[in-house]
């Protein structure tokens, strides 16, 4: 596995949490490279459940983990979930938080609250409120503080009121709240004072273990149909969230990496807003909610649920350069009489098997379903291919087949063991 990427093929919550636990048995490092702590990634071992947001889901098993320079981070919340790991037993030592990698500030979360709120219906995106898009835009205006900074105090402070000050102006003059400037640089301070001794050039770290031949996980956070460029615009987090954002996102070459897997669940779910073809938005979708507990790991919010759309996560797979896939949740169909899947799209009476890039086109799309058996039964118990009903293999392998990519793992439960390689 040397070098090898996991990402989200739909719009997150795949469970890539889970897989990366599983897969960590096997490597020594594993490296964030995008997003923030609006992901929130799941590991379930035993009775326990971890919801990690930034750190990298291979702390739970002692692996090298690292916050790479593609993140944006909050350093208040990043102090937060090291500490209350930490209470859990787990290694804080492993981390490392990239120089490079840049500050949510508080006003960035303020921004982005006010953006959110002035949306109009319809234009509302449903942000997590963690400062994402805010950050990202001031990194991309060179405005961003980055981690580094925390490694000198008084630049830091000097930073971080200068944009504070330009912010409460913006906020006056749009009648929004204003920042108490000297009560958060008061928090701030304290995350700072914690986290010096995290902050690392982990390009260097990074590019080492790749020299040694190490085996080294790059977890995605969100979904490919989330990514600022390919996903669906606007209604998309501001990071690539696709394979090719690992490399930029943590100093890596593209000659290092061996291979992608592509997680997605048997069905498909949306938190937040924006266009989903396949959505259930009735008691059929309910039942899938309650079924695979479809509720945000990060915000609580109800997850819209749907039929399992090959378009969208073919075209997903396909930017991702998917090899492999882990495709989760199967569990979540097993009292389903029969399943739906959506093989194309007809857009103003023409059928097509490509993703439109035009949201508004996949608001008014009809989906072209196919409609296979389901099995009735319950699959959490099996720990090979062939242990599953006949039917949920062969909703397996069309699925696969559509998406154009090969069956990897197959988890059927929240858990470690549930989970098998085919
Ligand atoms: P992530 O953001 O991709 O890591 O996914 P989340 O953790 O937000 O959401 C996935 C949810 O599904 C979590 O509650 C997991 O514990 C759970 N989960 C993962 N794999 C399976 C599975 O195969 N079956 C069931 N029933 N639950 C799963
Ligand atoms: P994981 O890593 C699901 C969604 C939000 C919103 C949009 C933009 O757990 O899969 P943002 O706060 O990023 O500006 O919100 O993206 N979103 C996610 N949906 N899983 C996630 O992460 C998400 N992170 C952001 O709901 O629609
Ligand atoms: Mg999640």
């Amino acid at each position: 596995m040397p070098v090898t990427i996991l990402v989200g093929v739909q719009w997150g919550d795949e469970g890539k949490g889970k897989i990366i636990d599983v897969l960590t048995k096997d490597a020594e490092m594993v490296v964030r490279f995008q997003g923030g702590n609006n992901a929130g990634h799941t590991v379930e071992i035993g009775d326990e459940k971890y919801v990690l947001h930034l750190i990298p889901s291979g702390i739970l098993r002692g692996a090298d983990c690292v916050i790479g320079n593609g993140l944006v981070v909050d350093p208040i919340a990043l102090m937060e979930e090291m500490k209350d790991i930490e209470t859990r037993k787990a290694d804080v030592s492993v981390i490392q938080l990239s120089t490079k990698a840049h500050l949510i500030m508080p006003y960035h979360k303020l921004m982005d609250a006010l953006k959110e709120n002035r949306r109009s219906e319809g234009k509302k995106i449903g942000t997590t409120k963690r400062g994402i898009g805010p950050a990202y835009s001031d990194k991309a205006a060179r405005s961003g503080i980055r981690a580094l900074e925390l490694l000198d105090m008084k630049a830091f402070e000097a930073l971080f009121r200068e944009q504070a000050e330009i912010y409460n102006q913006i906020f006056k003059n749009a009648d929004f709240e204003l920042m108490d400037i000297d009560a958060e640089w008061a928090k701030l301070e304290v995350a700072a004072k914690y986290l010096n001794p995290f902050v690392k050039d982990t390009v260097l770290t990074v590019n080492k273990a790749v020299k040694k031949g190490k085996n080294i996980l790059f977890e995605g956070a969100q979904g490919g149909l989330l990514d600022i460029d390919h996903g669906t615009y606007p209604f998309v987090t501001s990071s690539n969230t696709t394979s090719g954002g690992a490399c930029a996102g943590a100093g890596l070459s593209p000659r290092h990496v061996d291979s992608v897997y592509g997680v997605m669940k048997a069905y498909t779910t949306r938190v937040g807003e924006g266009p989903f073809p396949t959505e259930l938005a009735n008691e059929a979708g309910e039942r899938l909610r309650q079924a695979g507990h479809e509720f945000g790991a990060t915000t609580g919010r109800p997850r819209r649920c749907g039929w399992f759309d090959a378009v969208s996560s073919r075209y997903s797979c396909l930017i991702n350069g998917v090899d492999n896939l882990a495709i989760t949740k199967l569990d979540v169909l097993d009292d389903q009489p029969e399943l739906k899947i959506c093989v194309a799209y007809e857009i103003d009476g023409v059928r097509t098997e490509d993703m439109p890039c035009d949201s508004k086109a996949l608001v008014k799309l009809t989906p072209i379903y196919e409609t296979m058996p389901g099995w009735e039964c319950d699959s959490t118990s099996a720990r090979h291919f062939n242990d599953l009903p006949e039917n949920a293999q062969k909703y397996l392998k069309r699925i696969a087949e559509l998406v154009d990519a090969n069956i990897g793992i197959i988890s059927v439960g929240p858990k470690r063991e549930q989970t098998f390689n085919v």
